[in-house]
């Protein structure tokens, strides 16, 4: 049956859930003379939220930890070495590259921001939330980078809630990034599982296999 009520003048019909009784306002005019008088704070307009100086801080110690990650995934690829080192190696590779993609992505976000990108190396490990390990063997390398994608996972989640919606644009950049941390750690376990059951196959006696490929 065709709804015969007619609407108000607001669009609303007797009966219907209450619209918000705040609507959508912008004083288009206050915001067209701020946007000419602030030019050269660029992206940033009164609408930021967050205190910019501390996401700036923030967004400078994740820079160093992508960077750190560049480097321990750079050092682990050319040191990869064993039977299943040209996989697991290619793996090393492919992270150290999208980790790279990570800091340029954040380097630029500072900019954006106003901020200068800190790459000094003098004080970068003590900036980054992971280390910068080593390892001895190829399971040694994989355990170190489980760990630090780990405390990257852990971090990104924490900065991503202390965002929340004061600044939106950083917080889908961590929230994407985020994500393939996610991924790295799950490859990781994966290969490290492999290692596990193509030792154990070896110790048994079966054929030497080649441990199963990331999951991708
Ligand atoms: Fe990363
Ligand atoms: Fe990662």
């Amino acid at each position: 049956m065709a709804d015969e009520r007619k609407p108000d003048p607001n669009g609303n019909l007797d009966g219907d859930a209450e619209r918000p009784s705040h609507p959508f306002q912008i004083d288009l005019q206050a915001i067209r003379e701020r946007a000419r008088e602030h030019m050269s704070s660029g992206a940033v307009t009164g609408a930021y939220a967050a205190d910019r100086t501390a996401v700036l801080t923030v967004l400078n110690e994740a820079l160093a930890t992508e960077i750190v990650c560049v480097l321990r995934y750079k050092n682990h690829y050319f040191m990869a070495r064993g039977i299943h080192a040209q996989s697991i190696a290619q793996e090393f590779l492919e992270h150290a590259g999208q980790e790279q993609d990570h800091a340029d992505a954040i380097a630029a976000r500072i900019t954006q921001l106003g901020g200068v990108p800190n790459l000094n190396p003098a004080d970068l490990a003590t900036r980054s939330h992971s280390e910068y390990r080593e390892g001895g063997d190829i399971e040694e390398m994989m355990q170190e980078d489980l760990v630090a994608e780990r405390i990257a996972i852990e971090t990104y989640s924490e900065i991503i809630r202390w965002l929340a919606n004061d600044d939106p644009t950083t917080r889908r950049m961590m929230e994407d990034i985020l994500q393939v941390e996610e991924k790295h750690a799950d490859d990781l376990a994966n290969l490290l599982a492999g290692i596990s059951w193509a030792a154990a196959a070896t110790q048994r006696g079966d054929v030497e296999v080649e441990s199963p490929a990331p999951r991708h």
